[in-house]
């Protein structure tokens, strides 16, 4: 791979990379969504190729970790074939100092929820931008729903105190569609005190399958950064 020259490419780059090295011979992989992780399965992809890695198969968290994985020659299984994942590598959209997570920026949260905390070990890799004090300070909380479901379930939201949006397509017109046929409405809260509490509301909501909002479950936060014109990685 040619090294990135943008300092955010150049974080992802070295934090996906840190994170593949992680990953030990004959072990089972929860492989996570996003353009992080894409760094995460190419590297691994690379180990196996170079004969430094052996024996390990991935459980894809969305379509698009499928088609990487399948690209970089990473074997693949269902989770309806295994009995543990060894480890799990996946990015967020924000990082509080507890280790409390939003993810579900590309919409794959639900897949991910169920893989990354099913995963013994689970490694979550960022660029610095993704940290923050507390949960929703930038980013809504992604909230997949049952398409008949995202009239009542945006009145709910709101009642919650949340400015509901349903999220749209890009290159494709009308409302974007999850790996699983459901619609996705991202919830902007001025402040989220509680997030274990809000996950639980949320997902307590006839409708809807899934939130981003992701409690005691990372076990590592490797951090990207580019210091003085160099990628450095530092754990949370
Ligand atoms: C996918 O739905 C998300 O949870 C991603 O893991 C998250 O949005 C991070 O993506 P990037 O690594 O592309 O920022």
């Amino acid at each position: 791979m040619t090294a990135a020259t943008d300092p955010v490419k150049l974080s992802k780059q070295e934090v996906g990379k840190a994170a593949a090295a992680l990953v030990e011979s004959g072990s089972i992989v929860g492989l996570g969504t996003g353009s992080t992780t894409a760094y995460a399965i190419e590297f691994i992809g690379d180990r196996l190729k170079s004969g430094e890695l052996k024996d390990i198969v991935g459980v894809p968290t969305s379509f698009q970790a499928e088609v990487l994985a399948k690209q970089y020659g990473i074997p693949l299984t269902t989770l309806d074939a295994i009995d543990h994942i060894d480890i799990a590598i996946d990015g967020a959209d924000e990082v509080d100092p507890q280790k409390n997570l939003i993810k579900g920026g590309g919409a794959a949260h639900t897949r991910e929820k169920v893989v990354d905390y099913f995963a013994s070990r689970f490694i979550v890799v960022v660029d610095g931008a993704k940290l923050v004090d507390r949960l929703g300070s930038v980013f809504p909380v992604p909230v997949e729903v049952i398409p008949m479901a995202v009239g009542p379930v945006t009145l709910a939201l709101e009642k919650l105190g949340g400015k509901p949006e349903l999220r749209m397509g890009v290159k494709k017109a009308g409302p974007v569609i999850t790996d699983q046929g459901n619609m996705v409405i991202d919830v902007k809260f001025d402040t989220i005190d509680n997030p274990d509490e809000l996950e639980k509301i949320l997902n307590n909501i006839p409708g809807v399958l899934e939130n981003g909002i992701f409690v005691n479950c990372a076990d590592v936060v490797l951090v990207g950064e580019v210091k003085d014109g160099q990628p450095v990685v530092s754990q949370l």
